[in-house]
């Protein structure tokens, strides 16, 4: 047994290797993260935020308890700027990884594409306990989460998503799928990660267009449930599209932490869930209208977002000051707040909006706000309602 003497000696060394740690360390040399949990029982996962996580990927990947051999999924964009950082993180961790490079684009998320990437697994050999890696935006989860859903009847999934609007929204939840010519996500699954990765410094690559595009869902987790969120945004958007670090990391958490107890609470969208698809109904019309080529998600759920807006002012207690609110919000953000739509194009848009998921026994429904940071999902609106939410949208003359 250990006397006094030497209990004391043990605990004054241990003292010692603490203040020359803390010496070392100053608090701007650990970059600071912030992990929110999804909590799904056996399926629960972590979402980190942080800078410099990227080169840690193997290490989180063996945390996860993951097979050996992995394909990361990415996509002509990406692949230059990260897929070598990528590999040689996964390497050092152990693991035994193929990239397989898509064309960037939301013409990707095809059965074509998908077909590729299940080649492209079978020549790597991978197997039932092997993964896959989605390094990019909602393009290549959405792609790269359904490869993983259904090859082998599905295999593990790890998310590291590089856009902004991909850390927010698309890799979180375990919404996977693909595109078909008569709609947007048409075929799909539910299929959870293993760990989502957002690596805040791959932000920085990221084209102006495309960042601002993440604003878009950013500016809907304030709309739909926190009030002090949207004006922390109205305060704080110079600083965010500035890509502020310090300000990011916060925002990208509060936005992961809604997501994460609105996907607990209904991962399969019976209720709660369908909140998050505020602006969506119209906004996924106009993508199909548009051929997806026009408009990017976020800028397309931005006009959806103030149609919808327009649309709660007249079937719910939403203020108009409100609209207003929102619509300078995403205005500032440099998103469009309008559309001009031909007849044809409306008429198309009727009919992409019947042909949407959230359709129930023919009816086109609406998540509608109440008030900034409350919404009710389940609205019906009339067709002649909906149409006075697009002249709302109209550009003005
Ligand atoms: N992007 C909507 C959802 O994940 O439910």
């Amino acid at each position: 047994m250990p006397g006094r003497g030497s209990r004391e000696k043990q605990f004054r060394t241990a003292f010692r290797r603490f203040l020359s740690f803390t010496a070392n360390q100053s608090p701007a040399s650990i970059p600071p993260m912030r992990t929110v949990r999804v909590s799904l029982g056996d399926r629960s996962y972590n979402i980190h935020v942080g800078n410099g996580l990227l080169p840690r990927l193997g290490e989180y990947c063996r945390q996860s308890k993951l097979g050996e051999r992995c394909a990361v999924i990415t996509d002509s964009n990406v692949a230059p700027h990260y897929a070598d950082r990528t590999i040689r993180a996964l390497r050092q961790g152990g693991f035994v990884p193929k990239v397989v490079t898509i064309v960037a684009g939301e013409g990707s998320k095809s059965l074509k594409a998908v077909a590729e990437c299940y080649d492209q697994l079978a020549a790597h050999r991978l197997e039932r306990r092997s993964f896959v890696i989605a390094l990019g935006g909602g393009v290549v989860g959405d792609l790269a989460g359904y490869v993983a859903a259904t090859y082998l009847r599905g295999i593990s999934l790890v998310q590291v998503p590089t856009t902004l609007l991909s850390q927010v929204d698309s890799s979180v939840g375990g919404k996977v799928g693909i595109n078909l010519k008569s709609g947007k996500n048409l075929v799909g699954a539910f299929h959870q990660p293993k760990v989502v990765i957002c690596d805040l410094d791959t932000l920085a690559t990221l084209p102006t267009r495309e960042y601002r595009a993440g604003f878009g869902e950013v500016i809907k987790y304030g709309l739909i449930k926190d009030a002090e969120l949207f004006c922390r945004l109205e305060k704080e958007l110079g600083d965010l599209l500035n890509r502020n670090p310090s300000k990011l990391i916060n925002v990208v958490a509060r936005c992961c932490a809604i997501k994460a107890e609105i996907v607990a609470a209904d991962e399969m969208e019976n209720g709660l869930r369908k909140i998050l698809n505020f602006g969506h109904t119209i906004g996924h019309a106009i993508e199909t209208v548009f051929g997806y080529d026009k408009y990017l998600h976020g800028e397309a759920i931005s006009i959806g977002q103030v149609a919808a807006a327009h649309l709660s002012a007249r079937l719910t207690e939403l203020e108009p000051k409100s609209v207003s609110r929102l619509r300078e919000l995403l205005e500032r953000a440099g998103l469009p707040v309008s559309v001009n739509l031909s007849t044809k194009q409306r008429d198309a848009l009727f009919d992409a909006m019947r042909l949407d998921k959230k359709v129930t026994a023919g009816e086109v429904k609406f998540v509608l706000a109440s008030r900034i940071g409350e919404v009710v999902w389940d609205r019906k609106a009339s067709d002649a309602e909906i149409r006075g939410a697009l002249d709302a949208v109209k550009p003005a003359a």
